[in-house]
């Protein structure tokens, strides 16, 4: 490993290849997108294997270089498969997008040990072991890295029905930090991203709860998932060389506070 800054730009930049984990659709597909236009070949992650393949494809077309795994990131041999195919496929990947998440709505009276487990195996241990065969692949062939965790709005501000997804990205935010100092040492740089409201599908949600939600967001509207996606490129860019176990909300000001007036 360099401890040369320039050096260590030049390594990466030879090795411009980055894993995407459910990068099949919405946020995920965008930030994919975005990478495969800053030039890196990807490898697609995704559950949905056709969505992923289909993705792959897409860009293939485009001329850009990316290939589509079939991946559920609660297991750990489907990480292992998805770096292996990458590394065989593209070369050693240096950066990863931890954003494989679900977010489903249970009450927390209701909740089921099946609905806990699901939301924090994806969200969390998902994230975690991929980060993990990441730093692995990174260090064993002597490059540097990076790695951006996909968190939420919800890691800070809960959400009824969310008991379990905003405890899992909380802990995403705080794994963020733990291993930016166990991987800083290593040259690899650990992020995150924490996005407010996406329309990253139709149907997300009510136009009630759009219109009051919008009234409590200071800039005016629900995010775009190339608003996540940008952020991504940035902090997985040599432009964000010196950020490392920091969180960026990018919720258009919605965590700012109460847009309530006390009196006229
Ligand atoms: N949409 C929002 O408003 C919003 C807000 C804050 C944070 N987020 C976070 O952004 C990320 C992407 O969200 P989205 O809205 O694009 O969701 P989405 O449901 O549109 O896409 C998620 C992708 O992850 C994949 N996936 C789910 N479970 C997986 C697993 N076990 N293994 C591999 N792939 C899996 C899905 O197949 C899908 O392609 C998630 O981590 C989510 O928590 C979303």
């Amino acid at each position: 490993m360099s401890s040369d800054p320039k050096k260590s730009d030049d390594r990466m930049a030879a090795h411009r290849v980055a894993v995407v984990t459910g990068g099949g659709r919405g946020i995920g597909a965008a930030i994919v997108r975005r990478l495969a236009a800053d030039g890196y070949a990807i490898a697609i992650g995704d559950y949905l294997a056709d969505e992923a393949s289909a993705m792959a494809a897409a860009l293939t077309a485009e001329g850009k270089t990316a290939i589509g795994v079939g991946c559920d990131v609660r297991r750990l041999p489907d990480i292992a498969d998805l770096f292996a195919k990458a590394k065989a496929g593209l070369g050693v990947p240096t950066v990863l997008v931890n954003n494989a998440g679900i977010y489903p709505n249970h009450p927390a009276l209701a909740m089921t040990e099946e609905n806990w487990d699901q939301v924090l195996d994806t969200n969390l241990k998902g994230s975690f072991f991929c980060a993990q065969a990441l730093a692995r692949s990174v260090t064993e062939a002597g490059l540097t890295g990076c790695i951006v965790n996909v968190a939420s709005t919800s890691a800070f501000s809960a959400r009824v029905g969310a008991c379990h997804y905003s405890a899992s990205k909380a802990a995403v935010v705080m794994m963020t930090k733990s291993l930016a100092q166990e991987f800083g040492p290593l040259g690899i740089r650990v992020n995150c991203v924490a996005p407010g409201l996406v329309e990253a599908k139709e149907g997300l949600v009510t136009e009630d709860y759009r219109r009051q939600f919008i009234s409590m967001v200071p800039s005016g509207r629900i995010g775009r998932v190339d608003d996540i996606a940008n952020v991504a490129a940035f902090l997985a860019s040599p432009a964000a060389d010196y950020v490392n176990g920091e969180t960026i909300v990018v919720d258009g000001g919605f965590l700012t506070g109460r847009s309530l007036q006390r009196s006229s």
